[in-house]
């Protein structure tokens, strides 16, 4: 009976095998380019990611087969502007996205960001749109709470011992007091000036829990990671009280307001203000429960800390380089020429220099992966059959056609203001720092007036330089997360060197 049985099961796993690998040989993917292993298996991606290396490792692999590449069975990466326009502008928003978002629940809860398929989506952000109208972010009220924050980081700067300090804490506080205001204000934080806020900044910027977050997509049985946790062998599950506290504090304060309103009661505690997304939420008519009002505001200020954050702390450290004097010389002269705070929005060399930031350094530089949908899609002339995983990265969108980003890796801030439209407009629709289309940032226009503040505040009063790192220079290479990337080691020491006008008054 053994003997019988042995051979029949070999032969079986060998058919078995041949089925597996000619199935494999005739799908979608073995016409796209790409190494041979990735036909077969998704590890040598998988590894990859864990690294925290996925961007790079997708813009080698353009960079050696082209704008399209196969990464893993059933997922294919492109680089080119049809395959941009169709995967994330088709019939307005794009296709689906995969289940990969449902990583980004809050306190267990759907968001508008961690939604799927297009109609839930849209109904959510229909709602919510307005907020993040640049109409909205430019009220004066918004605006003056922005401006005050800009400030503080710049008398934080010039009371530090020698002037030099961390700035990626700093800009980080930053973006957090911002975001905040936006979302809650009067219930803000101040974590410039507040350490207990910084503590929470601290606790969502400092994240360190990847490999468990991959693994728990992976294997969603979990089976790995208990076994993983006998040993010990993984950081421990994303942790975040702190944060989790200040927004229902935030929200739980706000429906005190609305329900004490709704007995007839009068109360002097105010509530948030006209243009925060609370307001918004908190209207019973969008019949949103205390817990997806939480989540959404949750959502919406991890969205806000981390990407700005991480923008400004970059492109300061580039600024910083000494080969970048000349650079911040013409910024502070048209800073200077232009000195009143109200003007940040309209000044091109300033915008130049945020956005070859944001081209070089997207803090989302990762790829936004989409589901095919039903039926199989041609994109930018290959056929693709439905479910399959596609994707664009804004790192390499940035960089990979030379014609339209000549020195790709060159960080020179004129590339945005040259004097070809058409070139201007081939740039601008490789721009994808914010993404495109229906499921872009919502909050492009608010990060955009809290960096150009920022800048404006910084580089008029101060030349920025490498401080001292004790011989150690801080490892700025990117370091991917789920879906952003972050300065491999988190630090960035620079110096704010007080400029001194040209009445020789130190300004
Ligand atoms: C430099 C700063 C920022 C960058 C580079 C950035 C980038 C992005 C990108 C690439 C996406 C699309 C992600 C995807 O499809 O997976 C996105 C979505 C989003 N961002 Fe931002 N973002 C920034 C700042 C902000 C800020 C300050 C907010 C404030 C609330 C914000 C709120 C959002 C929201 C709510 C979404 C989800 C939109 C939706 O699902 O419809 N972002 N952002
Ligand atoms: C990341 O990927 C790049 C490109 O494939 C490679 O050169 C580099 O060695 C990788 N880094 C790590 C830490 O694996
Ligand atoms: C300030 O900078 C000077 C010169 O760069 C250095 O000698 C001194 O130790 C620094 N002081 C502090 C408190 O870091």
């Amino acid at each position: 009976m053994a003997l019988f049985t042995a051979p029949v099961l070999l032969g079986a796993v060998v058919v078995a095998a041949l089925v597996w690998l000619v199935s494999r040989l005739r799908s979608a993917d073995a016409a796209v380019p790409g190494p041979v292993l990735n036909l077969f298996s998704s590890l040598p991606l998988k590894y990859q990611e864990f690294c925290g290396n996925r961007t790079q490792y997708i813009h080698q692999l353009h960079r050696r087969y082209g704008s399209v590449v196969r990464l893993a069975p059933g997922e294919v990466a492109f680089a080119s502007l049809p395959a941009l326009k169709e995967i994330y502008l088709s019939h307005g928003s794009g296709y689906d996205k995969t289940s990969f978002y449902h990583l980004f629940k809050q306190y267990s809860t759907p968001t508008m960001f961690s939604t799927l398929d297009k109609q839930t989506h849209s109904k959510r952000r229909r709602l919510l749109a307005d907020r993040y109208a640049n109409s909205n972010v430019l009220k004066a009220d918004a605006v003056a709470g922005i401006r005050e924050r800009a400030q503080n980081f710049a008398t934080a700067a010039a009371q530090a011992p020698n002037q030099t300090h961390d700035t990626y804490i700093s800009l980080h506080s930053f973006a957090f007091d911002g975001v905040t205001h936006h979302l809650f204000h009067p219930f803000g934080s101040n974590a410039l000036r507040n350490a207990e806020d910084e503590n929470v900044m601290r606790e969502v910027s400092f994240d360190n829990t990847l490999p468990r977050r991959l693994l728990e997509y992976y294997c969603p049985s979990g089976l790995p990671t208990k076994f993983l946790d006998l040993f010990g062998l993984l950081p421990s599950p994303r942790s975040v009280p702190r944060a989790k506290q200040i927004v229902l504090d935030a929200v739980d304060a706000t429906l005190d307001g609305v329900a004490r309103e709704e007995k007839g009661e009068k109360s002097d505690a105010p509530g948030p203000a006209d243009f925060t997304l609370l307001a918004r939420l908190r209207d019973p008519a969008l019949g949103l429960s205390r817990m997806q009002i939480a989540a959404e505001c949750m959502d919406h200020m991890a969205a806000g800390i981390e990407t700005t954050g991480d923008v400004l702390c970059w492109l300061m450290w580039q600024l910083s380089q000494p080969a970048c004097r000349g650079i911040q010389d013409r910024l502070y002269a048209e800073l200077r020429e232009n000195d009143d705070p109200a003007k940040y929005d309209s000044l091109p060399y300033l915008n130049a220099v945020l956005k070859e930031g944001l081209r070089l350094y997207a803090s989302i530089p990762m790829s936004l992966p989409r589901h095919v949908p039903a039926g199989g899609r041609f994109i930018d002339g290959t056929w693709l059959p439905e479910g399959t995983i596609v994707s664009c990265q804004p790192y390499t969108m940035h960089r990979f056609d030379e014609d339209v980003f000549p020195n790709p890796d060159e960080f020179n801030p004129d590339r945005w203001l040259g004097t070809d439209p058409e070139l201007d407009a081939e740039m601008n629709r490789r721009f994808f720092a914010f993404s495109s289309g229906g499921r872009g940032c919502l909050g492009k226009h608010l990060a955009m007036a809290e960096m150009k503040m920022l800048l404006q505040e910084v580089y008029q009063r101060f030349e920025t330089v490498m401080g001292d790192t004790d011989g150690k220079p801080a490892d700025m290479s990117f370091s991917d997360q789920i879906i952003s990337s972050r300065p491999k080691d988190q630090r960035c020491m620079l110096k704010f060197v007080p400029r001194v006008s040209d009445e020789g008054v130190q300004t």
